[in-house]
């Protein structure tokens, strides 16, 4: 039926908002309980965006006579924001599960990327897979995600490291971007690993003249839309010298900074992305005392990655620190060939157990502040009037069982909803 509104969703148990005041970020006591509603129901508008959210009487006093494309009956459920994955790299073609079986062998992630393992294998097999190979594998893993509840996605080009596989990748992200109704963040990530046969200088010299120069053009030309610049901040990869140039090449061009720092080595990296105004950093396993001061007073969001310190084995990151000292804690899935989770409910789970967050503290750091980490914490994030109609509903009278379930979660998340349809 053709209504005056796409979507009511009536009578939940329990409305999660997260948060409720326009805030672009939850840190310190902010997190200590969110912002729930008992017994109430939201309304989404035909240009997919939030109308009304409130007690579920009220809700129907104000909108009787009014006509709706679909509606929901909560009762007994809980309404959740959409989550928000703020690290991916789901663009990629090759199997790499017979490294799963060398790491439990007690091979290192790093032993197998210098024995030409891990991302130089991928690469290899990215830059042989056509355009639309890609894109077809590329669907199916948003798919698996969506089914998981993630309606805003950070994707990661980076298995390419030339430019022509590098461009394919990020057209691959493109058209899903235009295609598909996830949610997508375009992360530039060339500098993944130094291409064999060059040196960081050298490689880190071909990102700054040849490819940001293209990706620029591209951009004005409205080819391809990217929002974040990426390096591997790593020992034997690209060194705090290289980092700091292509970070702000990039951020010259109008990229948002979002990079790999201080994961398998103490680099000082949450230290040069608070000092280059950077919008988050990721995995910080091995970050200084002085790194987390700092990033918690640039408002430099930390991307922890719960799924790679586990499967890995490595020290988990100090989340807990972080969190006392004020950072902007985020949370990521990680999906890639070496840790293959697409569930951000799965990595909420991790990060309460093997991080010692709290269930509101993993929920912000997977809805309002993960969308921070991407730059878009004013329209995703959190139900509030204004923002985008992007939600879960759980077949669950208690919001913590998103977390509290230890997989299995098709069963639980009933519907996921982007821009008030459902999808
Ligand atoms: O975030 N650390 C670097 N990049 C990825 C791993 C990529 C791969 O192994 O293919 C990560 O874990
Ligand atoms: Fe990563």
């Amino acid at each position: 039926m053709a209504g005056g509104h796409s979507l009511l969703l009536e009578n939940a148990q329990q409305v999660v908002l997260v948060c409720s005041r326009g805030e672009r970020f939850l840190a310190r006591d902010a997190l200590r309980s969110l912002a729930v509603l008992e017994g109430a129901s939201l309304v989404v508008g035909k240009d997919g965006f939030i109308k009304a959210i409130g007690p579920a009487d009220v809700i129907r006093r104000q909108f009787s006579g009014e006509t709706f494309e679909e509606i929901i009956d909560c009762s007994g459920k809980c309404i959740l924001p959409g989550l928000v994955d703020a690290h991916t790299h789901p663009v990629w073609a090759g199997e790499r599960v017979h490294e799963f079986a060398m790491k439990l062998a007690g091979a290192t992630y790093m032993e197998i990327h210098q024995a030409g393992g891990g991302i130089h294998f991928t690469v290899e097999r990215t830059r042989q897979a056509s355009e639309e190979e890609l894109f077809r594998s590329f669907q199916q893993r948003l798919q698996c995600m969506k089914r998981a509840g993630t309606t805003l996605v950070e994707c990661k080009s980076g298995y390419g490291l030339d430019l022509e596989t590098e461009l394919k990748m990020l057209r691959v992200i493109e058209r899903a971007r235009r295609e598909l109704d996830i949610g997508i963040s375009a992360t530039y990530c060339g500098a993944h690993s130094v291409p064999k046969g060059k040196t960081a200088t050298e490689a880190a010299d071909d990102i700054i003249n040849n490819h940001l120069p293209k990706l620029k053009e591209l951009g004005r030309n409205g080819e391809i839309h990217v929002d974040n610049i990426d390096v591997f901040c790593e020992e034997g990869v690209f060194d705090l010298d290289s980092t700091r140039r292509i970070l702000q090449r990039g951020k010259d061009i109008g990229l948002q900074i979002n990079f790999h720092g201080d994961e398998l080595h103490p680099m000082k990296a949450a230290e040069l992305g608070a000092e280059l105004g950077a919008q988050a950093i990721s995995h910080l396993e091995e970050v200084s005392d002085e790194g987390i001061v700092a990033m918690a007073t640039a408002r430099c969001s930390a991307v922890l990655l719960p799924t790679t310190a586990y499967m890995l084995r490595l020290k988990q990151p100090r989340a807990r620190k972080m969190l006392d000292e004020g950072v902007i804690v985020a949370l990521g899935s990680d999906f890639n060939p070496n840790a293959y989770c697409f569930s951000m409910p799965m990595v909420m789970h991790l990060a309460c157990v093997n991080m010692r967050m709290s269930m509101p503290e993993a929920l912000a750091a997977a809805t309002i502040n993960a969308a921070y980490a991407l730059g878009k914490s004013h329209t995703h994030g959190s139900l509030e009037v204004g923002k985008q109609g992007d939600l879960i509903i759980i077949n669950s009278s208690r919001w913590e069982h998103l977390i509290y379930q230890f997989g299995g979660h098709h069963e639980l998340i009933e519907y996921v909803i982007a821009k008030g349809k459902v999808i």
